[in-house]
């Protein structure tokens, strides 16, 4: 008797055609508040990034076509899999439905990562300023993990501003682990600095980070001295308005904007999935 072994179809299988992307699986999700969330997904063997690259996830629509939005890559490059900050929108067409994703389900990962928020877009300097908002830290994410920050730099100063201080909580418990880590944990504990405010109650530290610039409070509470393009270097992570008034304070500043083909100042890139 001639048996053919036929393989199981796998569970919630996604039957995606070769394109620009693979089809990884869903190793863990955690929820932050009823808007944020975090998930880590399989990562290929052949998938290299820098760290501060964004690239696309996605899953099927009904029609079975890729939905597919930006997303920074917010693990370290050295790690086995690929972690995701993301925000939830009740009615946007990706994220209404990523936000229910759990272990073991298969999301569509881009081939190809971009971005200008990279070490290698900036030129030498002494302080590295990473200014986030909302889902903007997860680059950061990434960086803060890479030790060739902490080589290239004596301070590394991440700060986050949020509405609430509930959507603080990834960044909190992402640097405690970094200054843990068995990796970097030195270089963070020695050179890393988390600054973080809120906007809409109160905290510790209330205000836009812009306005802190502007009026000096930001470097009063760093004991550091103000932005100076000749030691500062400065990577943008956040909403449209974030962006553009930060880089508004930079080219006042004198600061140039870097690129990949000509290494700067500062850097930009917004904080992509709002769907
Ligand atoms: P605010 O509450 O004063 O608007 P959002 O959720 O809208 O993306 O905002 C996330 C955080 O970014 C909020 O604390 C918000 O402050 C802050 N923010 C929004 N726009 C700017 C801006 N143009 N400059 C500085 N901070 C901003």
């Amino acid at each position: 008797m001639t048996m053919t072994a036929t393989a199981p179809a796998p569970k919630n299988a996604i039957s995606a055609k070769p394109g620009p992307y693979t089809v990884e699986t869903v190793l863990s999700v955690s929820h932050y508040t009823d808007q944020l969330f975090h998930f880590r997904i399989t990562r290929p063997d052949t998938f290299r990034f820098r760290s501060g690259e964004f690239i696309m996830i996605g899953l099927p629509k009904e029609d079975g076509k890729p939905l597919l939005r930006a997303y920074s890559v917010a693990s370290p490059f050295w790690d086995e899999a690929l972690d995701f900050y993301s925000i939830k929108v009740p009615d946007g067409p990706l994220t209404s439905r990523l936000q229910h994703i759990k272990a073991g389900d298969e999301v569509l990962l881009g081939r190809k990562p971009v971005g200008t928020l990279v070490l290698d877009a900036l030129k030498p300097g002494k302080r590295l300023y990473m200014i986030s908002t909302g889902t903007g830290i997860a680059p950061f994410a990434s960086l803060i993990r890479d030790p060739e920050t902490y080589e290239k730099f004596d301070e590394v100063i991440l700060t986050h501003t949020c509405r609430q201080s509930a959507e603080l909580t990834y960044g909190v418990e992402l640097v405690e682990a970094v200054k843990d880590d068995e990796l970097i944990g030195e270089f963070a504990r020695e050179k890393l600095v988390h600054f973080t405010s809120v906007t809409r109650e109160d905290g510790p530290v209330k205000g836009r980070v812009t306005d802190m610039i502007e009026s000096g409070e930001l470097f009063d509470r760093l004991g550091v001295p103000p932005l100076d393009p000749a030691v500062d270097r400065v990577m943008i992570c956040g909403s449209e308005g974030l962006l553009k008034d930060v880089k508004q304070i930079c080219l006042d500043r004198n600061f140039v904007e870097g690129s990949n083909a000509a290494p700067a100042d500062f850097v930009v890139e917004k904080a992509f999935v709002s769907t």
